[in-house]
């Protein structure tokens, strides 16, 4: 999976990038950046309006988000705000010079968001044959598995604290578990997000090549993509000094950061037609990120560091009941394109 999608032939190093395979958040509307910059101001509260303010995107794709947050950020916060996309892919020519390009996550004071990205660190997936007696799966460049060898001690705590005790077959969590503890060390003060679809014991694994799924064969050809164990994820961000951890649903984050499908008001259309067309149109798009069936079902993992408690609680997004089982139970993968 590394050299399928990171290798120098490897997916990810494609010049045609994320957005010609798929959809995310991201490439659905400006409005998302619209809400992660209220996220922004929140942050940039909690910090006492700092001199500098890092904004850090990690799997950044083509720098699509910063570009938006950046042109949409009133002057005064621009102008602190330094941006910086994380990402293997080679820097598009097109970004702005101001947006900072790297292929590893700086020290940070502000806010760091991860988009779709934990889904595509490479994991293992462990097959059990009796209890106590795990093995890897390989797979060799036509998609053919092959039993492997025990696995490793780090996996074996892995399995044992988070897998359920009569699971056949495990999508390791040990490698996503261990880069956003690298993420969250990196956090001097401030909020992380990681933002993505949530594992549930099931099998995940799937691929991803011009807006259609396809066999997750790793030959550099498709994106190769599995759910995110949340849970393991978010117990290493506190062990590396995570102070708030708060996870809810993409739709719950969004509502609570202002954003709304609400339909205009029938009225606007007689009034004010060119408007009224606007707000139907962003309310549409709104709706796809809320989509409990769908963008809207993704986790939001938050954590924050160096916020005093009462403050941390006061600028994240209030976790709130499922409205509806359907919501909570949702695993809901990566969007076609
Ligand atoms: C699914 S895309 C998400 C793109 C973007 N965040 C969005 O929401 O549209 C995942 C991106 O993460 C990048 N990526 C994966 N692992 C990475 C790593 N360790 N460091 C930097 N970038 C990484 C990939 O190259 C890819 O562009």
């Amino acid at each position: 999976m590394e050299r399928a999608l990171y290798g120098p032939s490897g997916f990810y190093r494609h010049p045609d990038g994320p957005a010609a395979h798929f959809r995310t958040s991201v490439h659905a509307t400006p409005l998302f950046a619209t809400a992660l910059l209220r996220l922004l101001t929140r942050v940039d509260k909690a910090l006492g309006h700092p001199p500098t303010i890092d904004v850090v995107d990690v799997g950044a794709g083509r720098g699509e988000l910063l570009a938006q947050l950046s042109q949409q950020a009133p002057a005064e916060l621009g102008q602190r705000c330094v941006f910086t996309a994380v990402e293997v892919a080679a820097r598009p020519t097109t970004l702005a010079s101001h947006i900072q390009w790297r292929a590893h996550i700086p020290e940070f004071r502000g806010l760091l968001i991860a988009n779709e990205w934990l889904d595509n660190v490479p994991l293992d997936i462990a097959i059990i044959d009796a209890p106590g007696s795990a093995r890897y799966v390989l797979v060799d460049e036509a998609g053919t598995e092959h039993p492997g060898p025990a696995i490793g001690p780090e996996d074996a705590a892995w399995l044992s604290r988070w897998a359920p005790t009569d699971a056949a077959r495990v999508e390791l969590g040990t490698t996503r578990a261990k880069a956003w503890q690298d993420t969250i060390s990196q956090l001097r003060a401030g909020v992380a997000v990681a933002i993505d679809y949530r594992a549930s014991g099931a099998a995940t694994l799937t691929g991803f090549s011009q807006g259609r799924e396809v066999a997750p064969i790793p030959d550099g050809s498709c994106d190769i993509t599995a759910h995110v164990h949340v849970e393991s994820v978010a117990a290493a961000g506190i062990e590396a000094g995570a102070l708030t951890s708060v996870e809810l649903s993409q739709r719950a984050a969004l509502m609570d950061l202002g954003i709304t499908a609400a339909r205009p008001r029938l009225d606007l259309a007689a009034r004010e037609p060119l408007i009224y067309m606007r707000a139907l149109a962003e309310a549409g798009q709104a709706a796809e990120i809320l989509d409990p069936d769908g963008l809207g079902a993704f986790a939001w993992l938050i954590q924050t560091k160096e916020l005093p408690a009462k403050t941390a609680a006061s600028i994240l997004p209030t976790p709130i009941p499922p409205n509806t089982a359907r919501e909570q139970q949702s695993t809901r993968g990566r969007m076609p394109g």
